[in-house]
């Protein structure tokens, strides 16, 4: 456990992303469903966000279902699928409580029209809260956003509500999912991969990463508080040099 003082001292980042990885492998280890895994693993995540919070993070973003993940076998995407259409529904009912501003990055229109209804409810019930920023990546894939935005991009250029000279770096961040979201300054992946799966390709550039062996049903406060230790201990160069000041 960090003593008061010691997190006083430390440098909180705005925003931390995650790869909540390993539910599976967490629980076949005990014997148990992969199903029990994700149960358990949409649990932990309640809790992250409270310790999230609580240490003074401001935006959060969490991988929950991948691009790639619909090629796993159909029980599996129908448990997760029913997993998040519960999450979906308890977080409206209590997002007001929590004060939690949600949003859903990801192709939202590649999922069910009831899981589509119940993420507009959830976002706009949740719109005025000012509590932590979470963003959930459902169907998500950092290509499929990039080509995506491409797309909308050529879309307004044709329409003449944009001219291709404007297009840099900053426009193009107005039309990722992200659009509005500071770049994450932390990315933490939780079982032992050290890869980040078609995840915000584009917003990770500069981000410092941060892995741990544990399965993500497994990650404490504590472990979140040793992840921020760890980018504490880092200098952040953006392509400049060491300060020796
Ligand atoms: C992460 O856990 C959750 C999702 C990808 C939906 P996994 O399901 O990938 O668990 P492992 O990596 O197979 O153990
Ligand atoms: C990344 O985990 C996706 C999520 C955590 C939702 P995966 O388990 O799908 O990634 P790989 O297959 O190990 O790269
Ligand atoms: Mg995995």
């Amino acid at each position: 456990m960090a003593t008061k003082d010691e997190l006083k001292n430390l440098k909180i980042p705005k925003h931390v992303a995650i790869i909540m990885d390993g539910n599976g492998r967490w629980a076949t280890g005990k014997g148990k469903s992969r199903q029990y895994g994700h149960k358990t693993g949409s649990k932990t995540l309640e809790t992250i966000c409270d310790d999230a919070y609580s240490l003074g993070i401001q935006y959060m973003t969490v991988y929950a279902f991948s691009t790639e993940n619909w090629i796993r076998p159909a029980k599996e995407v129908h448990y997760l699928m029913h997993l998040l259409r519960h999450y979906l529904k308890d977080s409206i009912k209590k997002s007001k409580k929590d004060n939690i501003r949600i949003r859903v990055i990801g192709n939202v229109q590649g999922l069910d029209n009831d899981i589509i209804e119940k993420i507009q409810t959830l976002e706009s019930s949740s719109s005025t809260n000012t509590g932590l920023n979470l963003q959930i990546a459902l169907n998500y894939g950092g290509r499929n956003e990039i080509i995506r935005s491409i797309k909308k991009i050529y879309h307004d250029i044709e329409n003449n509500q944009l001219h291709i000279e404007d297009v840099n770096e900053e426009l193009f961040n107005h039309y990722l999912d992200t659009q509005d979201i500071p770049d994450p300054d932390l990315l933490i992946r939780t079982s032992g991969e050290w890869r980040i799966s078609n995840f915000l390709l584009w917003q990770l550039a500069y981000t410092e990463f941060y892995f741990i062996d544990k399965h993500w049903p497994d990650f404490t406060h504590t472990d979140l508080i040793q992840a921020i230790k760890y980018y504490n201990s880092k200098h952040r160069r953006y392509g400049g040099l060491v300060n020796e000041a």
